[in-house]
């Protein structure tokens, strides 16, 4: 089984859940499941713990927060290495991570930050998979042309399904959308004040 974690907080509609479940369609019959961070925090440790030991694979579905692992990723990593880590060594764990700005080059933090956790805990790296403009992905799937616009992050995705598949290690792939960063620029900051003001400010 190939367990994944989803590391967002957000309660329903989350990016990370999409590249999860995108990720989670490549692997055909092969058994994965999807568990939210906020489920293993609110009593469900144990419950996980098993499930990680058993996995063949283990993948980090993380949003970038603040250049780095959202705080409750870092609770819970912090908690697994204070667990009986023996259970865990060997395993692969694998990342991937979107992030609101364009550039996913930035999410090469988090990529060490879950590297240098693996050293730590006697797991094996694998390589992470990063999307740089991540809300955009998942909004604009159903437009003309999205595939192509998309095209890198699918193949990025396609790449990181078959490395946790056949359980090699790849560099970390930093996929990029072809919409060009000013268009993706302007949306952003239309929306950001389209949010604002809708919360009153
Ligand atoms: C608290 C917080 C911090 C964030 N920090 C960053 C950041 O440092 N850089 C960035 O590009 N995006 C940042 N973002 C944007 C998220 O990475 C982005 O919206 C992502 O798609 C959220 O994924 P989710 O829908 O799975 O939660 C931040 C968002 C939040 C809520």
């Amino acid at each position: 089984m190939i367990l994944m974690l989803n590391c967002s907080y957000k309660a329903k509609d989350g990016n990370t859940q999409y590249f999860l479940e995108t990720l989670k369609n490549e692997f055909g019959e092969r058994e994965a499941e999807i568990i939210s961070l906020r489920q293993v925090l609110n009593g469900g440790f144990e419950a996980f713990t098993d499930k990680l030991q058993q996995a063949e694979a283990f993948v980090i579905g993380a949003p970038l927060y603040v250049d780095g692992l959202p705080a409750q990723a870092v609770k819970l990593l912090e908690m697994l290495s204070e667990a009986d880590r023996s259970r865990f060594v060997g395993k692969k764990v694998y990342a991937v991570s979107n992030l609101g700005f364009y550039e996913g080059e930035q999410i090469c933090n988090l990529f060490d930050i879950v590297r240098n956790w693996c050293v730590h805990m006697q797991m094996v790296y694998g390589g992470g998979l990063a999307v740089g403009a991540g809300p955009m992905v998942k909004g604009i799937k159903s437009v003309p042309f999205a595939k192509q616009i998309n095209r890198d992050i699918e193949k990025g995705v396609k790449l990181l399904a078959d490395r946790i598949l056949t359980g090699e290690a790849m560099e970390n792939y930093y996929a990029k959308t072809r919409i060009p960063r000013m268009v993706y620029m302007q949306a952003a900051h239309m929306l950001f004040r389209r949010a604002l003001k809708k919360n009153g400010n």
